[in-house]
């Protein structure tokens, strides 16, 4: 391989590199795609509207005054409000969520696969924390009150915990018009079917009998 050719691989690899890992939910090319919710085609992302139909209810949602229904075994609630419901949010790599917490509730250990987020805390005091990837599994974890924002990075596990009295309210701006969540516990004891019960035993180090107990309380939730 003579220089030019290893110069030239290096470049390669480098602009490989550097667009990986900026890589994102895709840059608008235009002022907006209004997502075509009724089309049968099927990218990444969503087609566009005609823009000669678009009108000021696409780029609009109401309903972020409303709180959740936290009765449920979390306590907590989480009113999204990404593309699937603002489709005018389609390709600006942007969503936002209001998370609800009765006294004592939990948002359970979960991932955005595509997403970081920051989060704001608008009533009540939060525990919150993420932990970095392996091997050191390092946990960040802070309290937070009305005003205090943290920030999650994309694709590591977090939580939030209302260590308050009262109810508590949050609101996350997410970096993706679809963040998705994984919800550790749910994805690992309510898959659909179910993860075999000798994966889940090696896996968490605990007897067949405990898998079992495990799935059954989360496939019974979903
Ligand atoms: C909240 O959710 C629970 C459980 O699904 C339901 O029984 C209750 O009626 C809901 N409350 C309101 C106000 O919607």
């Amino acid at each position: 391989m003579n220089k030019f050719s290893i110069i030239f691989r290096g470049f390669l690899a480098l602009t490989y590199y550097i667009y990986f890992t900026l890589a994102s939910d895709p840059c608008s090319l235009q002022d907006f795609c209004v997502a075509d919710v009724k089309s049968p085609v099927l990218l990444n992302g969503v087609t566009c509207k005609d823009p000669k139909l678009v009108t000021a209810e696409d780029f609009f949602f109401r309903g972020l005054h409303k709180p959740g229904n936290t009765s449920n075994p979390f306590g907590s609630k989480v009113t999204p409000v990404s593309v699937a419901v603002l489709p005018g949010l389609n390709t600006l790599g942007v969503s936002m969520a209001r998370i609800d917490f009765a006294p004592g509730a939990v948002n359970p250990p979960l991932i955005h696969p595509r997403a970081t987020g920051l989060l704001t805390v608008l009533k009540g005091t939060l525990k919150v924390g993420f932990i970095t990837s392996s091997p050191e599994n390092r946990l960040f974890t802070k309290i937070l009150r009305k005003g205090d924002a943290f920030v999650f990075p994309q694709g590591l596990v977090h939580f939030h915990q209302n260590v308050g009295k009262t109810n508590a309210v949050a609101l996350a701006a997410l970096g993706s018009q679809n963040p998705g969540t994984i919800t550790i516990g749910n994805a690992l004891f309510g898959s659909n079917p179910p993860i075999d019960d000798e994966v889940l035993a090696k896996a968490f180090r605990i007897d067949k009998g405990l898998v079992d107990e495990f799935q059954s309380k989360f496939s019974a939730q979903q």
